[in-house]
């Protein structure tokens, strides 16, 4: 089983876009079995909340639904639980590196698995989900990639 947790400020924007964009690619791929992938935030300011309204919108428009993800908070024990924590940002890997006491290792940026040196662009400050999506898309597909070079799928 390959444990993935996606991780971004909220978790009710960019993680659960990766979370629901990854299990559609697995599923697709016919891997679901070997898969175990969630989302977490590193704030607990939408602790509870539904994925933000737009978010739903943009999967919704790719055949994805979300229905009944809520915003959880990332934890130190969840280093442990999972072999790949994904952050969309530097803030979020500065973020999980604090709350985890752990640096590197698990810890990743998404689009280093595409090999770009870059963030997933926060929706909530810019408004833009499908250029959010596209991001996303393309780190979630790099990360596939990674996996099969890496001899794990
Ligand atoms: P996310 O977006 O990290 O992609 O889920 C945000 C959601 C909420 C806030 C910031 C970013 N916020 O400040 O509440």
């Amino acid at each position: 089983m390959i444990k993935v947790l996606f991780i971004c400020l909220g978790n009710i924007c960019r993680s659960p876009i990766a979370e629901f964009v990854f299990r559609d690619m697995v599923s697709k791929a016919g891997l679901e079995e070997i898969f175990h992938i969630e989302s977490r935030a590193t704030s607990r300011e939408e602790e509870g909340n539904p994925v933000y309204p737009p978010a739903k919108v943009v999967l919704a428009e790719h055949g994805i639904s979300c229905a009944g993800k809520t915003s959880k908070v990332l934890k130190a024990e969840d280093y442990e639980k999972f072999d790949y924590l994904i952050g969309m940002d530097n803030m979020n890997i500065r973020n999980i590196e604090r709350i985890t006491g752990k640096k590197g290792g698990k810890i990743s940026k998404l689009l280093s698995f595409a090999g770009i040196d870059a963030e997933i662009s926060d929706p909530w400050y810019h408004g833009g989900f499908t250029r959010t999506y596209e991001e996303v898309l393309k780190g979630c597909e790099g990360f596939l990639r990674y996996l099969r070079e890496k001899g794990e799928i």
